[in-house]
């Protein structure tokens, strides 16, 4: 029924800041699919699906990092796209847990020949560069992608097709790490590492391969792709709130980039918001909420990092972001999350407007302390108290819920064509 909705060629990305329940979409629309690909970041994600157990009926939260969250659908095939930056550990501690589930993981994963390997050198250097800027950090997730990303822009990265051949391999490793370690002045045991990725050899190489291939060949047989997208589109290096952004795209393009896949190929891209806004790290947010009402929607919401743990800063929803997030990316459908978050709120308000020395601003600007010396200009709106986290229809909704999509509708541009109520994969309302 999803597939009939989305295509056989689907997209899902984050439109805000990130965490806006990608995994949980994902989760859904992949008992539909054949493959789920990851196209972008590394283990900067961090996206949670949780399901029920259908035997306890107990519900399971599993978080996934570099594996797609599709992976618990077990007629999947889950890849990892050449954009992606993959620690190898952290990928196969991911496998481990699922396969403790008792799914099968044989032959279902695959590692983009062209994907750059992330050491954990890179994590070293993540949190001296973080040190180096005082106030300025970023707030990274500290998992190394932006010394990882600037390898590879730098020309120097090690890639999986590289560690398929184990002399070159231990070569590049040894020659790179040593040539970092001179220029930030760290000390690492690089004999260490090859011990350990020798260990691995057996696990990883039949991972590899080249998914550029078997992505078009798979789309020229019939069959059908979600594209996961990681992080969130105001994160992007070019188009979001440089320099608080991670250090990949994405926005739409990236999933192009990072799969080798044609964007015209698609059949239908979705943008996750959530029903509010959160964002975690340090950069602009101009509708947080410093106040009770911040706190409400962090506590009730469990907006805590699922990579760091660390509290998520809430806010109003921000149409202007929406609007500008919409352009960039040209989305077909909103899932809108987390609705059931909101309940209880006696009114709800909306950031429409940023106004910048007495003018409206055309759209959300490059330039962050034009943004800082901005003001929002909200509309606000009649809150609800009916529990809605059973709700399965739109018409099922309260009166105000109702109204509130309606209006962000309105403002964002794009018709809202998944409603979040809860958790659980059951708990979406997927509108007509
Ligand atoms: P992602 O990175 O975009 O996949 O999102 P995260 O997993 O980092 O954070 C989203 C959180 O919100 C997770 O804990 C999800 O289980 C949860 N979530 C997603 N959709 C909904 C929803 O509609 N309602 C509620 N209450 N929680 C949701
Ligand atoms: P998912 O896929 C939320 C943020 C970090 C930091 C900035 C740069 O779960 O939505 P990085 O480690 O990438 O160099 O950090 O980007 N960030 C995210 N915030 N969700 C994410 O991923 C994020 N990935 C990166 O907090 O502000
Ligand atoms: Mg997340």
């Amino acid at each position: 029924m999803i597939k009939e909705k989305l295509g056989r060629v689907t997209a899902i990305i984050g439109a805000q800041w990130g965490d806006e329940g990608k995994g949980k979409l994902v989760d859904i629309v992949s008992s539909e699919y054949d493959i789920i690909a990851r196209a972008t970041g590394g283990a900067n994600a961090g996206h949670t699906v949780y399901v029920k157990d259908p035997q306890t009926g107990e519900t399971k939260k599993y978080v996934f990092h570099l594996l797609p969250s599709g992976a618990l659908h077990e007629h999947t095939i889950c890849v990892i796209g050449n954009g992606c930056v993959v620690h190898l550990p952290t990928l196969l501690e991911e496998i481990d847990v699922i396969q403790k589930s008792g799914l099968k993981t044989d032959g279902r994963i695959l590692l983009s020949d062209r994907v750059h390997l992330l050491f954990d050198y890179h994590r070293v250097i993540d949190g001296l560069q973080e040190a180096s800027k005082g106030d300025k950090k970023v707030g990274t997730t500290n998992r190394g992608i932006g010394p990882c990303y600037m390898d590879k822009a730098s020309r120097k990265g090690i890639r999986a097709c590289d560690f398929l051949k184990q002399d070159v391999f231990e070569a590049k490793l040894r020659e790179v790490s040593g040539g970092l370690m001179k220029q930030y002045g760290f000390e690492y045991d690089v004999e260490k590492e090859i011990a350990y990725y020798r260990t691995i050899r057996d696990r990883i190489v039949p991972m590899i391969k080249d998914t550029f291939v078997y992505l078009h060949e798979a789309l020229e047989s019939g069959k059908s792709i979600v594209f996961e997208g990681a992080n969130g589109v105001m994160l992007d290096l070019d188009h979001g709130t440089y320099p608080y952004v991670t250090s990949s795209n994405p926005m739409v393009g990236g999933l192009g980039t990072g799969t080798g896949i044609p964007n015209s190929h698609l059949t239908s891209l979705t943008g996750i918001m959530k029903a509010y806004v959160t964002r975690v790290g340090a950069g602009p947010f101009p509708t947080e909420l410093l106040d009770e009402t911040g706190n409400m929607l962090r506590e009730k919401g469990g907006e805590y990092g699922a990579t760091t743990g660390r509290p998520r800063r809430c806010g109003w929803f921000d149409s202007v972001v929406a609007k500008y997030s919409a352009r960039m990316n040209g989305y077909t459908g909103i899932n809108l999350t987390k609705l059931d978050v909101m309940t209880g709120l006696k009114t709800v308000k909306i950031g429409v407007a940023y106004k910048y020395e007495g003018k409206t601003l055309d759209s959300f600007p490059a330039d962050l302390d034009m943004l800082e010396k901005s003001t929002v200009e909200y509309i606000e709106m009649l809150g609800w108290d009916e529990d809605i986290s059973g709700a399965t229809k739109l018409e099922e909704l309260p009166q105000n819920a109702r109204n509130y999509v309606k209006k962000l509708e309105e403002l964002i541009g794009t018709p809202i064509t998944f409603i979040g109520v809860g958790q659980r994969r059951d708990q979406m309302i997927v509108k007509k």
